[in-house]
């Protein structure tokens, strides 16, 4: 029995998976302010031309650049583990393999689109660039393939991680990269946050409304700003986890896993393992695909299907998605890195299709599940994926009522060296769950009543 499976590096995955391609349904085109279609001449302040190619890219499969490759063989490719000591604890008859993002310098499978979007933005004559961070692990990520690639970083972190993780700042500090808390008083859109109120614990959604102001207000014209998830070319790079699951469970002869899981903020790490095991649902394999979010900020499981944007101040274009409304100011949990209003639109879409059967999970059960993970597998790993961890052990015993031998793989996000805050409350008992009462879901969404509404139909038997 192997308990890591490992890949040579001649054995890598030379292209990406585009999903996009393949959904049954074709994605609905972001919308800009006047309701049409955004061209991506209007995105060039934003994104480099390289990069909105394959945002809107038709092809099925996109080469990886040897450049990119060669960077990535710093950690890839990444160990595919089996959990046997958690197996055992929960005496089930399921089989858990876990690929293990941990292993990238950062400490996430954040670097595996910090790596490309940092190169393509050099070879489009980028000089700087600015993103925002929930947890952390994203501006640690985009600092370190900037200062393998030589630009300047400029990072926003929420509020409530930058305080609850002080050490992520000195690490993206270590990589040369500049980190303040958001909001700041730095950008427009950070002022207006703090004047509205000046003890909010920040979100996702601001800081990204204050790196893409950051981004566009240079005077240089050579700052970009840079999206950790949600979009689809940042999913397209995660799609490399996947790709290499499905050759190592070849290598030991398992044809397919019955269930796939992973967290999810933005959906990057969610899409990045399942996408490849999607396309097979597609083509008639029986696949359970589960993303997780918190239960306190429910895009999936209790948000709507809309268009809406992807940031607070309202300067993205709107981009159809579930969503809790983007003005949705998430609950201090310490899983900073899924306290994000929205869903990337190409998992929404397989939300919608039917392909993938989201779950919500409350944050104490995802403590549970992480010190269970650690005394049983080892590794102390990050609150993110904890949610993972919590519907894998979920999952392990309904396959053990059922008295099922079903394979679970799921995807190991992070490490949680830089979030032991939240273990160090958990075992103290100082955390709770937050309720997160209809009307609050209510309210935020209303606020974005009257944005144009995707279609939703769901068109296959999934
Ligand atoms: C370790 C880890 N896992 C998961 C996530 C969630 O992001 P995504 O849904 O884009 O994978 C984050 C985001 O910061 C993270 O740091």
């Amino acid at each position: 029995m192997s308990i890591k499976v490992l890949l040579n590096e001649d054995e890598i995955p030379r292209q990406w998976y585009n999903l996009a391609v393949d959904l049954p349904t074709p994605l609905q085109p972001p919308l800009g302010p006047d309701g049409k279609p955004v061209s991506p001449e209007a995105l060039a302040k934003v994104f480099p031309m390289n990069l909105l190619e394959q945002e809107m890219s038709p092809q099925r499969w996109i080469t990886i650049p040897d450049e990119i490759i060669d960077i990535l063989y710093r950690w890839r490719p990444s160990p595919l583990r089996r959990a046997v000591y958690l197996e055992k604890a929960l005496n089930t008859p399921a089989k858990i393999y876990y690929k293990d993002e941990s292993m990238s310098p950062p400490g996430s499978h954040k670097p595996n689109t910090a790596v490309p979007q940092a190169w393509y933005n050099k070879k489009a004559g980028t000089k700087t660039l600015t993103t925002e961070t929930g947890a952390g692990q994203w501006g640690s990520a985009l600092a370190f393939a900037c200062s393998l690639i030589g630009l300047a970083c400029k990072v926003f972190m929420v509020r409530i991680s930058f305080d609850q993780k002080p050490f992520r700042k000195t690490m993206m500090e270590t990589w040369g990269a500049t980190c303040v808390a958001s909001p700041s008083t730095e950008t427009e859109a950070g002022r207006m946050f703090l004047k509205k109120d000046p003890n909010t614990p920040g979100s996702l959604g601001i800081a990204i409304s204050e790196a893409v102001e950051a981004a566009v207000t240079d005077k240089t014209g050579s700052t970009k700003y840079s999206l950790g998830s949600v979009l689809n070319h940042v999913l397209l790079h995660q799609t490399i986890i996947g790709l290499e699951a499905k050759k190592q469970l070849a290598k030991i002869g398992v044809k397919k896993p019955d269930i796939v899981i992973a967290c999810a903020g933005g959906g990057s790490n969610f899409g990045g393992i399942a996408f490849p095991f999607v396309a097979d649902k597609i083509n008639g394999e029986k696949i359970e695909i589960i993303p997780v979010e918190p239960a306190s900020c429910p895009s999936m499981t209790r948000g709507i299907f809309a268009y809406d944007f992807g940031d607070s101040a309202g300067m993205t274009p709107l981009l159809p998605m579930h969503t809790l409304g983007h003005n949705f100011i998430p609950q201090p949990i310490h899983a900073g890195g899924l306290r994000y209003h929205g869903m990337a639109p190409l998992v929404s879409q397989a939300v919608v299709e039917g392909l993938v059967t989201p779950r919500a999970v409350a944050q104490l059960e995802c403590y549970r599940a992480a010190i269970q993970w650690a005394r049983t597998e080892g590794a102390i790993i990050a609150p993110e994926t904890s949610h993972a961890v919590a519907v894998t052990i979920q999952e392990a015993l309904k396959a053990k009522e059922e008295g099922k031998e079903k394979v679970i793989l799921m995807n190991l996000s992070g490490h949680g060296h830089m979030d032991l805050l939240g273990y160090q409350k958990f075992l103290a008992g100082q955390l709770s769950d937050y309720s997160l009462p209809q009307e609050e879901i209510e309210k935020a969404e209303s606020e974005i009543a009257n944005l144009p509404k995707p279609s939703a139909k769901k068109t296959g038997k999934w």
